[in-house]
């Protein structure tokens, strides 16, 4: 069975009077009988109260946004994965396109990523995603296979247990248009083709792929209902409660 996870990624967004009381809301309302991981991505700054309070509750977990790849050192404002797994920390976001575009992150840079978060064993969320103009040119197929066998294809078996991979369309993040639940699945399946194709079935069988972008309460039923659809990266709906709390209880 694979895991089902909705995870917040609130960018860097929300105060910590902010932060920690969407948290303690949403710990409180969601009971234990969600059959999601719930993830929050707060900005570093607020890991580790955040984590302190996702131990009240079995379930919830917190993700860091980035890490360096580099191991330490000189790197003034960088932060390492032994500093967020020392912390408490499960999980990292890796490849997300805001990062690939607007701090020039090349696959390259994400390798290093890869490499660090794996050995100071965090999970990785490995984000994926075209342009709309790939979109409408045909070409968002390949552009995926290719984002994804320059990377985390380029692992061993035992690495690729740690991914979880997020398919997030650049032309939905934060445009309010998502993806149709047939786009999403036709993307989802066709990962799950690649992964068995490179690895095997079994393992593409129990990689979670999740989707994001403009996911909301009002669009994401039909969308996480797909087969091969195994939850979402929220964006703008993970930095208010009732939203996110809605999304939550679609598992
Ligand atoms: P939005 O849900 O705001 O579109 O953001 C999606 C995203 O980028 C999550 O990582």
């Amino acid at each position: 069975m694979r895991k089902k996870y909705i995870i917040g990624n609130w960018k860097m967004n929300l105060s910590k009077n902010e932060a920690l009381s969407l948290v303690k809301e949403t710990i409180s309302v969601v009971d234990g009988n969600v059959k999601a991981n719930i993830v929050f991505a707060p900005p570093f700054i607020f890991l580790n109260e955040i984590s302190d309070l996702c131990k009240i509750k079995s379930g919830f977990s917190v993700s860091a946004q980035d890490c360096s790849s580099n191991e330490l050192g000189a790197f003034t404002g960088e932060v390492s994965s032994k500093m967020i797994s020392s912390a408490g920390v499960s999980y990292v976001i890796i490849g997300h396109s805001e990062r690939r575009s607007n701090f020039k992150e090349t696959d390259e840079i994400l390798n290093l990523k890869i490499q660090q978060a794996l050995q100071n064993k965090l999970q990785i969320i490995f984000c994926c995603g075209e342009t709309l103009e790939q979109r409408e040119n045909d070409s968002y197929l390949d552009i995926i296979s290719t984002q994804l066998s320059n990377t985390i294809f380029k692992l061993g078996v035992d690495s690729f247990k740690n991914i979880i991979i997020a398919y997030e369309p650049i032309w939905a993040i934060g445009t309010g248009k998502t993806a149709s639940s047939l786009q999403a699945q036709e993307m989802h399946a066709y990962i799950r083709s690649l992964i068995s194709n490179n690895f095997d079935k079994n393992i593409s069988d129990n990689t979670s792929v999740i989707y994001g972008g403009s996911c909301k309460p009002s669009n994401a039923k039909e969308i996480f209902e797909q087969d091969d659809i195994d939850g979402g990266l929220i964006g703008g709906a993970s930095l208010n409660s009732s939203d996110f709390i809605s999304l939550i209880k679609l598992f």
